[in-house]
């Protein structure tokens, strides 16, 4: 696994020369920004914007990929007290694990925070400290093939049992017809913090829990989250090829975007790229929730999404704050939204019609973002990222056929039973 940090030096000679000549100190902001899909290409070009227009100077650092990596590379460099990073791209799981790290915004605000969705706030605040501006929001998605479902005569999956017979008959007449590249579902199996958004959506589904309840209970243990978990298991070298083991993010896409996918799980993102001009699935696409486990089941999508942060050790707070909150602003989240499909964090942004036009899901899903399945981060607190290693551990098991889902889920149990101290946590 590759942590180390590759550095790219962008528009800084420009700007130290405008700097220079006006006689002012210009700043050298080291902004870290995650490189999923078009992540990085918009940080950099609205930092650069950034840069233009304060005649300070942006550094770009880019971090692994990989949640997980990133979360431990970011971990290593603030707990040195280091200043290699001065503005982060931080996910919503982590602002209890790093808050002691970051600067408090709120100074820098004028009250925007306000008209930020609520919820993303009172999860970037930390001990009354608001430690992130929210950037972007995610929750999990269905994609599938509308020209393969219409050519098969399918209709969207209501549940899951619906999708595993759909991917299958289409995947089957698929590779009859030529295609034997063709699978019918790609999801995030590798193990780590993404496979862990996937499974807590089917433990959730079929009413399974969220693996640690708001009153502090472990909860995993439970015939529905083990029928989840089977359920998942069951696609793995059927409608799943085996490497989705391996798969984050972006190698599910790879797929789907090959053309080689009927059904696709991943966070909006995925929806701009597919519909670029070079797309070869261009205009094929459609977006829905993802399935429910059954009779009693519920649709659920995982709550994800970024957040944009300052660290302590900044020799530049000012700037950078004053960076975050550039990048963060209406103006800029309206044009991530329109080219990236990036979804805004601005409630007023989902109403505006040319954001709901490039993006129809934003509209007609609004209730899956508002209602998604949050990690369970605040009852957890610092050990949040220890449980869900060991969950995303024990489904990896399950799904790779190590073991079956009540023993991994009764490992789990009690192991998380040990770390939650008798269910009190903190
Ligand atoms: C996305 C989400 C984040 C999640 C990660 C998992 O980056 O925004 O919340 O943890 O995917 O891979």
């Amino acid at each position: 696994m590759q942590r180390s940090t590759q550095t790219v030096i962008q528009g800084a000679v420009g700007a130290a020369v405008l700097a220079f000549a006006f006689g002012a100190q210009a700043a050298s902001i080291k902004i870290s920004c995650s490189g999923v899909g078009q992540e990085l290409e918009f940080c950099k070009g609205a930092a650069e914007a950034w840069a233009k227009k304060t005649g300070n100077e942006i550094q770009i650092v880019t971090p692994p990929n990989d949640a997980s990596e990133r979360l431990a590379l970011y971990q290593q460099v603030l707990s040195a007290g280091s200043d290699k990073i001065d503005v982060l791209q931080v996910d919503v799981v982590w602002p209890g694990l790093l808050g002691n790290h970051l600067l408090d915004l709120k100074p820098f605000t004028k009250g925007v925070e306000k008209e930020h969705f609520a919820g993303f706030i009172a999860n970037n605040t930390n001990n009354n400290r608001l430690v992130a501006m929210p950037w972007f929001a995610n929750a999990g998605l269905l994609f599938y093939r509308k020209d393969l479902l219409q050519k098969y005569g399918q209709k969207v999956p209501d549940t899951w049992d619906e999708l595993g017979a759909s991917a299958k008959k289409i995947q089957d007449g698929e590779r009859a017809a030529g295609n034997d590249k063709m699978w019918g579902y790609v999801w995030q199996g590798r193990a780590y913090e993404g496979l862990t958004c996937d499974a807590l959506e089917w433990v959730a589904s079929f009413g399974g829990g969220s693996i640690v309840e708001d009153n502090g209970k472990v909860s995993i243990k439970n015939p529905n989250a083990s029928k989840a978990l089977q359920t998942a298991a069951s696609w793995v070298g059927g409608i799943s090829p085996t490497a989705v083991l391996n798969y984050a993010e972006e190698e599910a896409r790879g797929v789907f975007q090959a053309g080689n996918a009927v059904y696709m799980r991943n966070w909006p993102y995925a929806w701009s790229l597919a519909q670029n001009d070079d797309s070869v699935i261009k205009g094929k696409v459609g977006v829905a929730t993802l399935p429910k486990g059954g009779a009693g089941g519920r649709n659920a999508a995982t709550l994800g999404g970024e957040s944009l942060a300052v660290s302590k050790y900044s020799k530049h707070a000012a700037e950078a704050a004053d960076l975050v909150m550039y990048m963060t602003s209406a103006a800029v989240q309206k044009d991530r939204a329109i080219r990236g499909s990036f979804n805004p964090t601005l409630g007023s942004l989902y109403k505006d019609p040319e954001v709901v036009k490039a993006n129809p899901f934003m509209g007609e899903l609004y209730g899956t973002f508002t209602s998604a399945v949050g990690r369970p981060t605040t009852v957890t607190g610092a050990r949040y990222n220890q449980v869900s290693n060991q969950f995303w551990n024990a489904a990896h098991e399950v799904l790779s056929g190590k073991a079956k889902p009540d023993e991994a889920l009764g490992r789990l149990e009690e192991s998380l039973t040990r770390l939650s101290r008798g269910g009190k946590w903190n």
